[in-house]
C-alpha cells in the first residue's frame, strides 16, 4: 500500500498540490510498488498528440505486485474466498500463496501452448476463481488479455476474438447462474468456428452439461495443470506494454477495445481503491461486479490484490436462492467493505426487509456504488438499512476508459450528499463544458458536458487497432480535453453530481450499450425496415430500452414479434440489450438531411410527449402525432 490520506484537510492539501505538481505527486503514488527497473519519466505526450505515456522506461510484471510481494509476510492470508453459485456448494478460498502457485502453473501453461509476450487471449468464464487465474497468469506472461462478459452472445464473442486477433480462447464448460445454465462452450464453439486465429481453447471443468470436443484445439484445464509447474519467472514488461483490452460500447459502430497498459494501470488502481475505500489489512473487501467488466477487472482482481487485501468472488446473482443472498454473503465472511450497483440495491429494496434483517450485517464499515447514477431514494435505502446509518458511501464515478475512479468521495473524509459522486481524486481535475460554445464553464451551480483536463496514469491508450476513432471519440470535441460522453452538475459547494450520458450510449442497469448497436441488431429482422433506441427512466434498471421500428409488413401479433425482437437481439448482442418496450410506428421524426431526431423519441418515451417543443425541421412532422397516439408493447 502506498501513503493513505486520513482526513478532509489532508485530502485539500493533497489534491492542491497534486494539480499543481502532477509528476511529482504520481512518482510518490509509484514508489511503493515493487519495479525491477525505475521509470525514465513520469510522463510525456498530450491529448491532442493522443499520445500519453507514464513511467515510460519502467520496468515491472504487474502479477509480482499483486502476489509476489506479499507472499514472504502474507502468503497465508486468504486472497479470494470463492462464493459459488449453489449456497451450499463447500468452502473454498486461496491464499496468497495458493493463488501464486495457481497463476504460476497457468502461465506454465500458457506458454507450453505457445503463447508468446504481446499475443491476445480471449477469457469467456464463470466467475470462479478461475478466471482471475486465467487472467493473471495472461498478464505474468505478457499476453494481452481481453476478458468477454460471460452474458454476451456467439456472435458478439466471435467479433471481440476477431477485433484483437486472440489466439487462444479460455472457458468453461457452462456455467450456473442462479436456476438458469448457461453453455459456454457451446457458445464459445459457435463464435470459433469464425475465429481462424484461435489455435487452443482451454476449458475449465464447472458443470456437467454435455459438449462438444474438438481434438487437438480443445483441452481441459485440469489435465494441462496436472504436470505444470508451480515455478515461474514473471516476463519483465515496460510499463506502457500492453496488458489488456476491454471492449466497450459507444455511441456509434461495433464495441471499441479499450487498450490498458501496464504500470499506469497498476498505481492508478492501487491508489485509487486505497484511498476511496480507506482500506486497512485486515479488512475483507467484496465487489458484487462480474470480471467480465471493467469494475471487475480494477477491483476484484487487480485494485484489492495489489493492496493485498481479502476478496470475494461471487458466482450467483443477488436473487438467488431469495433476495437475502447479498446480505447472507456479507455475514458470512464478515464483508467490512461492499460495492455494488444502484441497480442491484434497487432492486433489493423492492424486496421485503426481512432478507435484510435475517443476517448481521454489522462487520460492514463503508459502501460503495458505481456504474449509474444513484438516485436518493436508493442512496437513503443502502444507507440506513444496509450500513445501518453509520457507514459512508462512497458513489464512485468512473469508466472503462479511465481505468479505475475519478470523482468520488473518499469514506469517512469527505462529506458525501445523496446522488453526488462528491469531489475529484487527487491528480484528477474535472471541468464542465458548454456544448454550443465549446468553452469551459467556470463557478459554481452550473452544469455541463463532463471532461478531464490532463492525463491520469489509469486512463486508455487507445482503440485497439482504431487510432482514428480514439482520437474521434474523446480528443475532438473539446481539443486539449479528455471527453467523457457524461452530463454532469457542479453545485453551489463544487460537488459533482454526474447526470447520465450525452452521446447515444445507454446505461441500462449499469451496463453500457450503444443505441446503433441494438438498432443493427434489430435492422436484422426481415420485417423491420428501421429501427431507433432510445432510453427511457426505469425503476429497477435506471434506464430501460425502447424500440420505436417502422415495419415493411403489417404485424398481425405485436407481443409474438417482440418475442422475435428479443431472441435476435440475445442471439446478436446479449439478453441484456433486449429492449424493454417496442413501437411499431408508420415513420421515424426524421430532419431533412435524414437524421432521426431522438430528442423526440426520448420525450416520448419518457411520457413528455406533450410538450415536444419545436417540431419545425421535421420533414413531417405528422408522424409525431402518430407516435404519441401509439401503443408501446
Ligand atoms: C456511468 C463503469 C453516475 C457513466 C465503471 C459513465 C456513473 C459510464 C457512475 C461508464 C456514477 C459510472 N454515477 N454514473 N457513480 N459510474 N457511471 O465504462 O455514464 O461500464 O460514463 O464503467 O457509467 O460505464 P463503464
Amino acid at each position: 500500500m502506498g501513503s493513505k490520506i486520513t482526513s478532509f484537510e489532508e485530502y485539500k492539501a493533497v489534491y492542491n498540490s497534486s494539480i499543481a505538481d502532477r509528476e511529482l505527486y504520481w512518482a510518490e503514488q509509484a514508489e511503493s510498488f515493487d519495479w525491477h527497473k525505475k521509470w525514465d519519466t513520469i510522463h510525456s505526450g498530450s491529448f491532442e498528440e493522443g499520445n500519453v505515456k507514464w513511467y515510460e522506461g519502467g520496468k515491472l510484471n504487474i502479477t509480482e505486485n499483486c502476489l509476489d510481494r506479499h507472499l514472504d509476510e502474507n502468503g497465508d492470508k486468504v486472497a479470494f474466498h470463492f462464493e459459488a453459485n449453489d449456497p451450499d456448494e463447500g468452502p473454498r478460498s486461496l491464499t496468497y500463496r495458493e493463488l501464486h502457485e495457481e497463476v504460476c502453473k497457468f502461465a506454465n501453461v500458457l506458454e507450453s501452448k505457445g503463447v508468446e509476450k504481446g499475443d491476445r487471449v480471449a477469457i469467456y468464464m464463470a466467475m470462479t476463481p478461475e478466471i482471475a487465474i486465467a487472467t493473471l497468469a495472461c498478464a505474468r506472461i505478457g499476453a494481452v488479455h481481453s476478458i468477454v462478459f460471460a452474458g454476451f452472445s456467439a456472435q458478439s464473442l466471435a467479433d471481440r476474438i476477431q477485433d484483437c486477433d486472440a489466439k487462444m480462447l479460455i472457458t468453461n464448460d457452462g456455467l450456473q447462474r442462479g436456476t438458469k445454465l448457461v453453455p459456454l462452450k457451446d457458445i464459445s464453439d459457435e463464435a470459433v468456428e469464425h475465429c481462424p486465429t484461435i489455435e487452443n481453447v482451454i476449458v475449465c471443468k464447472r458443470t456437467e452439461n454435455d459438449i462438444d470436443w474438438e481434438d487437438g484445439r480443445d483441452e481441459w484445464w485440469h489435465d494441462l495443470m496436472e504436470d505444470a509447474s508451480s515455478e515461474h519467472e514473471a516476463v519483465e514488461m515496460d510499463a506502457e506494454d500492453p496488458l489488456f483490452i476491454l471492449y466497450t460500447s459507444g455511441s456509434t459502430g461495433a464495441p471499441k477495445g479499450q487498450l490498458h497498459t501496464c504500470g499506469g494501470y497498476m498505481v492508478y488502481v492501487s491508489s485509487t481503491l486505497e484511498n476511496v475505500f480507506q482500506v486497512d489489512q485486515d479488512d475483507v473487501y467484496w465487489c458484487t461486479a462480474d470480471a467480465g467488466w471493467i469494475t471487475g477487472h480494477s477491483y476484484i482482481i487487480y485494485g484489492p490484490l495489489l493492496n493485498g487485501l481479502t476478496g470475494v468472488i461471487f458466482e450467483s446473482t443477488p436473487m438467488y436462492p431469495d433476495p437475502g443472498r447479498l446480505w447472507q454473503v456479507v455475514d458470512k465472511y464478515d464483508v467490512t467493505h461492499f460495492y455494488t450497483s444502484p441497480t442491484a440495491i434497487r432492486a433489493l429494496m423492492k424486496e421485503d426487509i426481512e432478507y435484510v434483517q435475517q443476517h448481521d450485517l454489522s462487520s460492514i464499515e463503508v459502501l460503495g456504488t458505481v456504474g449509474e447514477p444513484i438516485n436518493e431514494e436508493a442512496w437513503h435505502w443502502y444507507h440506513d438499512k444496509i450500513g445501518n446509518g453509520k457507514c459512508p458511501i462512497v458513489d464512485t464515478w468512473w469508466q472503462t476508459e479511465t481505468g479505475g475512479m475519478m470523482i468520488s468521495p473518499m469514506a469517512g473524509i469527505t462529506p458525501t450528499k445523496p446522488g453526488y459522486a462528491t469531489l475529484p481524486l487527487p491528480g484528477i481535475e474535472p471541468a464542465l463544458m458548454d456544448d454550443s460554445t465549446k468553452e469551459e464553464i467556470k463557478g459554481n451551480g452550473v452544469q455541463g458536458d463532463l471532461v478531464i483536463k490532463q492525463p491520469w496514469p489509469g486512463m486508455t491508450r487507445g482503440v485497439w487497432g482504431d487510432e482514428e476513432r480514439y482520437m474521434s471519440t474523446y480528443f475532438e470535441k473539446y481539443p486539449g480535453y479528455y471527453f467523457t460522453g457524461d452530463g454532469c452538475k457542479r453545485d453551489e459547494d463544487g460537488y459533482y453530481r454526474i447526470t447520465g450520458r450525452v452521446d447515444d450510449v445507454l446505461n441500462v442497469s449499469g451496463h453500457r450499450l450503444g443505441t446503433a448497436e441494438i438498432e443493427n441488431a434489430i435492422d436484422e429482422h426481415n420485417k423491420v425496415v428501421e429501427a431507433a433506441i432510445v432510453g427511457y427512466p426505469h425503476d429497477v434498471k435506471g434506464e430501460g430500452i425502447y424500440a420505436f421500428m417502422t415495419c415493411d409488413d403489417s404485424i398481425e401479433n405485436p407481443e409474438s414479434f417482440k418475442k422475435e425482437i428479443h431472441d435476435l437481439v440475445s442471439k446478436i448482442i446479449s439478453p441484456i440489450a433486449k429492449p424493454d418496450k417496442i413501437q411499431i410506428v408508420e415513420g421515424l421524426p426524421k430532419t431533412r438531411s435524414g437524421k432521426i431526431m431522438r430528442r423526440i423519441l426520448r420525450q416520448i418515451a419518457a411520457g413528455e410527449g406533450d410538450d415536444l417543443g419545436d417540431t419545425s425541421t421535421l420533414v413531417d412532422p405528422s408522424v409525431v402525432d402518430e407516435i404519441r397516439a401509439g401503443k408501446a408493447y
